[in-house]
């Protein structure tokens, strides 16, 4: 979304903690995440305190709508991806986020060989937040059955919440 002012300076004094989901296309994944993250700020009242963005490694779907089916999966649940729209990840993404937290071990390894040296946000795998999984990355669904939605879904929701715990705890929200 071009719409995010991550780690603005927010009119009462307090720095915004900016938060990037990044995943392949950024048309299935990481706009879930987004979506989902960005749901869950606003209904615990932290929308003015955390900026959330999504983007892709890749470069096919840039300025696209979320894949349907995953749109179609998340309205399902009550989450409203339509607002989005694909784009690439960007040197000044290291300058802006505090946390850049990929889909998959792919993403992770792209996202580390550009990671400049003074990044001194944390870049990680978004399942480290999820609690009880039995695997660290969420399965791409692109290639796959319409199962695949609900899993990214319930990996994507699970990891939402822990993270936001995180969030409220290591920045005292
Ligand atoms: P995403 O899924 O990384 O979760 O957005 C994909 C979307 C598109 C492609 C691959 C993965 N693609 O090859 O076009």
């Amino acid at each position: 979304m071009n719409t995010t002012r991550a780690r603005g300076q927010q009119a009462d004094g307090y720095q915004q903690v900016g938060v990037l989901f990044v995943c392949l296309g950024n048309i299935c994944r990481s706009p879930t995440a987004h979506g989902v993250f960005q749901q869950l700020v606003e209904q615990r009242g932290f929308a003015q305190r955390i900026a959330v963005d999504s983007c892709g490694t890749g470069d096919w779907h840039i300025g696209h709508a979320p894949d349907k089916r995953s749109a179609a999966a998340a309205r399902q649940r009550g989450y409203d991806l339509s607002p989005l729209r694909a784009r690439q990840v960007e040197a000044d993404d290291f300058r802006r986020f505090d946390y850049i937290l990929a889909m998959d071990a792919n993403n992770l390894r792209d996202l580390e060989r550009m990671r400049p040296s003074d990044f001194r946000g944390e870049l990680a795998l978004f399942l480290d937040y999820a609690d009880g999984v039995a695997s660290r990355e969420v399965p791409d669904p692109y290639y796959g059955g319409p199962d695949g939605f609900d899993e990214v879904l319930d990996l994507v929701e699970n990891a939402a919440a822990g993270l936001l715990q995180r969030l409220i705890v290591a920045h005292r929200l």
